[in-house]
């Protein structure tokens, strides 16, 4: 599995990395659990160091300074391979308002961003602002968090034994995807209106349809571009492999109630993907849609 799929236990899927139980156990230095076949599985310092982090999001009070997480320079590095395969797919696969917010918030490429630095600048532009999970969230409260203007992000990275893959969201997907994005006035608009139409789903057959929506548009929506497929979802947008794959995709026209209904398999490439006739087309039917959620 590359980065892209990693996506996919989304947000939106949901594999509690972190449960309940764990939290509350008297030894928290134990709360991160990962599967056996966790690239960081064996690493005793990886594995602390993801539960220093996670502590910081147990402990944080919302709207407070996000604390910096303690990463090494072997992650650093990391996260410079990470654009390194990055910018050449985006350049070729990323929309032009994509590849404006890169420019805008202008994120160091050689050393990972602190959560706060990032929070503080998408914030200036659009006033969505991050705050730190310790792991993945109950769909609706990650969902519902966006009509606040609230991002809910993780805070670790992937083990640096493979910069390119993810089992699970990391800090890089969170940044790379979803920050950057949210720079968008637009694209922030969207991810405000999907959080409001959560906020007045009542039953889990709903819920099911929008999650499927965030799905294909928000993390795998793809759009025309000067006669181009070009990506402006995140899960796409953090993965170089996806990214070049995607053209071979069963690309169709964005039809939001057929997206509602179209099932997904999380832990691989995407092989339907729904695309706009372009920027515009997109950022009007999905509002459209948003608005007249009931
Ligand atoms: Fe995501």
């Amino acid at each position: 599995m590359e980065t892209g799929q990693a996506l996919l236990q989304d947000h939106v899927d949901m594999r509690l990395v972190i449960n309940d139980a764990d939290k509350h156990q008297a030894d928290r230095k134990t709360i991160v659990q990962l599967d056996r076949d966790h690239p960081g599985f064996r690493d005793r310092e990886y594995r602390a160091r993801r539960n220093q982090i996670a502590q910081i999001a147990l402990d944080y009070k919302a709207g407070t300074t996000i604390p910096d997480a303690p990463y090494t320079d072997q992650e650093h590095e990391g996260w410079g391979e990470i654009w390194e395969a990055l910018e050449p797919a985006h350049r070729k696969n990323a929309c032009a308002e994509y590849l404006e917010c890169v420019k805008r918030l202008d994120l160091p490429k050689n050393r990972i961003p602190q959560l706060s630095e990032v929070s503080g600048k998408v914030e200036a532009i659009s006033g969505f602002r991050l705050e730190p999970v310790a792991g993945l969230v109950e769909p609706r409260v990650f969902l519902e968090s966006l009509a606040n203007g609230v991002f809910l992000s993780t805070q670790y990275i992937r083990h640096h034994s493979t910069p390119l893959y993810t089992p699970e969201p990391d800090v890089a997907h969170e940044i790379i995807g979803h920050a950057i994005t949210l720079a968008d006035e637009r694209l922030a608009e969207i991810n405000r209106l999907v959080g409001e139409a959560v906020k007045r789903t009542t039953s889990a057959e709903m819920m099911e349809r929008l999650s499927r929506i965030y799905w294909f548009t928000i993390e795998f929506g793809v759009l025309r571009e000067n006669g181009q497929v070009k990506a402006y979802g995140t899960g796409l947008l953090s993965s170089a492999g996806e990214l070049e794959i995607m053209h071979g995709a069963d690309l169709r026209p964005l039809d939001l109630d057929a997206a509602a209904y179209q099932e997904y398999d999380p832990t691989t490439y995407q092989p339907v993907l729904f695309c706009a006739d372009s920027f515009d087309d997109m950022y009007n039917k999905l509002k459209n849609y948003l608005v007249n959620w009931n």
